[in-house]
């Protein structure tokens, strides 16, 4: 199902892939319940006798050797050979020199003390973080296509698998792949097999452990990374629709890009770090050109984060990867996939709502948010409150909140129930005792349509309230909930899952990066799930809605592409770049939390393809980063995949952030005197090759900002300006989290905004 409650303590990697939804305790209600829209989030698993760690060694011998060297260390611990390869699960060769291993927690201590190993990680198991969306976001079939380099093209997903004989990924006039292509489409009874649109299929489960609610094949039995393959590269699919809703034609950003899938979320395990590394490396020996990962959880250190050390890697080589913020919103400093290498999306809503109309007995009309395509056979139905149809009195607080095994089937027959969110699935608990809808009473995941399997509709407390009072008012109420229809609301804003900032990781860098729509988005999906994949639901369909930072993510990894389709060479940081100083400008005044939320803003994708000047870096820029964030030599050494990294020996770099970021933070350091902050930045000119651009500030009170030089003048494409910007911030009050002011460059023909946050760290 699209929606899930996932409860405050869930927190390790997982892929924002949507597992069976998760029950509230009773006594967690009081808290609300966390929404996790496909967010994927791990949760680690409690340790083992047994586990799996992931070993990273210092550098050394060629990958040829990597395998030997491999078994050699493990042989030094365990003793012989023969027992080295038991214990050996998986060598990473080709992009990081590292192993996975089945160790005791006493022998992954003695392997850290010795001199080969840099790190070694516990392998944690994380869980899972369209037809309107790209006409909101201005990508229209009329926009402007580079389509034959569009087709050459290959954007790699890592995710729960695929649906091979979806429509979205027909492969009618597309020809063979790219010659770069070194992937494959792994072999399975249960796979249909790959075409000239999906070219590349793996799974990867190096724990082996059978998961019964899935297959050891590429095949998606979740239906979450169909969907949000599908956003991303699906080709168009006219008469999209679920149950008549949101009609129109699917399809991706960039329908003539190839796709390659690999599936490392299982339906009961999550999505393993040492899963996740390995699919990193295979997608950037196979050669795609952009990875999406709507995975998440809390991210550890940038050195030590399998998401963060496999997108360090693709960066290197020259791949830019596009992770979703999680869906742990709106609590601060939520943020997940965080790292200065990755383009990290939140999600946002777009102009359109779910809505179904309600009429109670006494003509009282009232309207309830959600997706039920069934249309009332009667004008009225009987209506009783959940806490009336208590088997006994011992369920009466369940029942409540319409929970298994509360209610007495007698007094639920035939009748519209009125409950409180509790757990997902109170309109199947209603439909199995033989009840004819449920009206769900949340002020809570609001802003996203659930699906319902029975008519239901979700209303918030003071519409709640109306209901009960009107319930207690007759001997005999009754109401209708109406079929769901689409409503226009204003937008964007930013969705209340989305998880905001202040980033966790560092204070000198802002994330999110950017939004894109999230909710409510219609994509492909599995005939192997039903859409809520609660008990008893009988609705099948090849589309459906799925909201989330999960659905975000491949929107914006979507526009990455078509922005190398017309840039083949520009570098990750280029493509973010110009991604993020080209975003819509979203609004404080409609989310409060400002760049927290939106980061840039929302993603524009026509304007990508030119943004005039572009922020660059390299790996040395990301290395020097570190360096000043404290991380030790060794740390960054095993990141990079090389010995020790002496810090002091690399050209410093001045300034407040050392990094050439497309947006600047700037954290307060006092409470009591102005905090000044220097930010040293280089452009690129990749717009035409004479032009000038001069600077505008905005500065919110209380801040100052100067930009020198002002003017840039540029007489030859490619070249390179620096400039440097001083904030200077007085102190804030503790009720104000973050401020928000940007530079802008502005030539006769292109504007390139940065936002400039400035964070208060003590505010409460
Ligand atoms: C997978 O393949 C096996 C063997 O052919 C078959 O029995 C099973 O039903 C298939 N499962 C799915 C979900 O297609
Ligand atoms: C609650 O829902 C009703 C629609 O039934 C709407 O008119 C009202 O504005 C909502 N109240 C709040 C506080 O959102």
């Amino acid at each position: 199902m699209s929606q899930q409650l996932l409860s405050n303590y869930m927190h390790t990697h997982v892929p924002l892939i949507c597992s069976s939804p998760l029950t509230m305790s009773m006594n967690s209600r009081r808290r609300p319940p966390l929404l996790l829209l496909y967010v994927v989030f791990a949760s680690a698993v409690a340790a083992q006798e047994n586990d799996f760690y992931i070993v990273f060694l210092r550098d050394g011998a060629s990958s040829e050797r990597l395998l030997e060297t491999h078994l050699n260390v493990l042989s030094s611990l365990k003793g012989s050979v023969n027992e080295a390869s038991e214990s050996l699960v998986y060598s990473y060769t080709k992009s990081f020199n590292a192993f996975a291993a089945k160790l005791s927690r006493d022998e992954a201590t003695k392997l850290s003390n010795m001199e080969e190993v840099v790190s070694i990680l516990p392998n944690r198991y994380h869980k899972l973080h369209t037809t309107k969306s790209w006409e909101f976001v201005g990508l229209t079939p009329n926009s402007r296509r580079n389509s034959k380099v569009e087709s050459n093209i290959i954007v790699g997903l890592l995710d729960t698998g695929i649906t091979p004989d979806s429509d979205s990924f027909k492969d009618d006039g597309l020809g063979p792949p790219p010659a770069k292509w070194k992937g494959c489409c792994a072999h399975s009874a249960n796979f249909s097999g790959c075409n000239n649109k999906l070219i590349g299929a793996k799974y990867f489960k190096l724990d082996k452990r059978p998961d019964p609610d899935d297959i050891m094949s590429p095949l998606d039995t979740d239906g979450h990374g169909t969907h949000t393959s599908s956003t991303l590269a699906g080709v168009p699919v006219p008469n999209a629709n679920l149950g008549g809703l949101a009609r129109g034609t699917a399809r991706g950003a960039v329908p003539r890009a190839r796709v390659a899938m690999y599936k490392v979320c299982w339906a009961s395990s999550g999505c393993a770090d040492m899963d996740i590394l390995a699919a990193f490396e295979s997608a950037i020996c196979d050669g795609v050109d952009v990875i999406s990962i709507s995975i998440g959880g809390v991210t550890g250190s940038y050195t030590s984060d399998s998401i963060a050390v496999g997108s360090f890697h693709a960066m290197r080589k020259g791949i830019l990867t596009v992770a979703s913020a999680g869906n742990d919103g709106p609590n601060h400093g939520s943020v997940a996939n965080h790292a200065p290498w990755l383009l990290t999306v939140g999600a946002s809503g777009m102009d359109r709502q779910f809505r179904s109309n309600v009429v109670l007995g006494n003509g009282l009309t009232l309207s309830g948010v959600g997706i039920s395509t069934f249309e009332p056979r009667q004008k009225l139905y009987p209506l009783a409150s959940g806490i009336d149809t208590a088997k006994s009195s011992d369920t009466r607080e369940e029942s409540r909140y319409c929970l298994e095994n509360s209610m007495d089937p007698n007094k639920v027959k035939g009748k519209l129930v009125y409950c409180k969110l509790g757990s997902w699935g109170a309109d199947s608990v209603v439909k199995s005792l033989g009840g004819v809808g449920t009206f769900i009473e949340s002020d809570a995941f609001l802003d996203a349509a659930q699906i319902f399997m029975a008519p239901a509709t979700m209303v918030n407390s003071s519409a709640g309230k109306r209901i009960n009072d009107y319930i207690h008012s007759t001997t005999t109420p009754s109401a209708v909930i109406h079929r769901s229809e689409e409503i226009k609301i204003p937008a964007p804003f930013v969705a209340s899952f989305s998880s905001r900032g202040p980033n966790p990781g560092t204070q000198h860098l802002l994330k999110p990066d950017i939004t894109a729509p999230g909710i409510d988005i219609l994509a492909s999906y599995t005939l192997l799930k039903s859409l809520t994949g609660l008990k008893g639901d009988t609705q099948y369909s090849k589309f459906t809605f799925m909201s989330g930072t999960s659905m975000a993510c491949p929107h914006v990894a979507g526009v990455a592409a078509y922005v190398k389709s017309f840039h083949p060479n520009w570098s990750p940081a280029a493509i973010r770049s110009a991604i993020m100083t080209t975003a819509k400008l979203m609004s404080s005044r409609v989310d409060k939390d400002a760049e927290f939320a939106y980061g840039a803003g929302q993603v524009n994708p026509t304007r990508a393809i030119s943004p005039g000047l572009v922020y660059d870096m390299d790996d040395m820029s990301y290395i020097q980063f570190l360096c000043r964030e404290g991380y030790n030599g060794t740390g960054i050494g095993s990141l990079v995949g090389q010995g020790p990294i002496n810090c002091s020996k690399l050209v410093p770099v001045s300034g407040e952030d050392a990094i050439n970021y497309p947006s600047m933070q700037l954290a307060l350091k006092s409470q009591q005197e102005p905090t000044v902050g220097v930010f040293r930045r280089t452009v690129v000119n990749v717009g035409a090759p004479r032009s000038v651009y001069n600077a505008t500030i905005r500065a919110p009170a209380g801040v100052e900002i100067v930009v020198s030089p002002a003017t840039l003048t540029f007489s030859k494409a490619l070249q390179r300006r620096s400039f440097k910007v001083v904030v200077k911030a007085k102190p804030m009050p503790d009720r104000v989290l973050v401020l928000s002011g940007s530079l802008i460059w502005r030539s006769s023909r292109y504007t390139v905004r940065s936002p400039i946050a400035v964070y208060n760290p003590w505010a409460n």
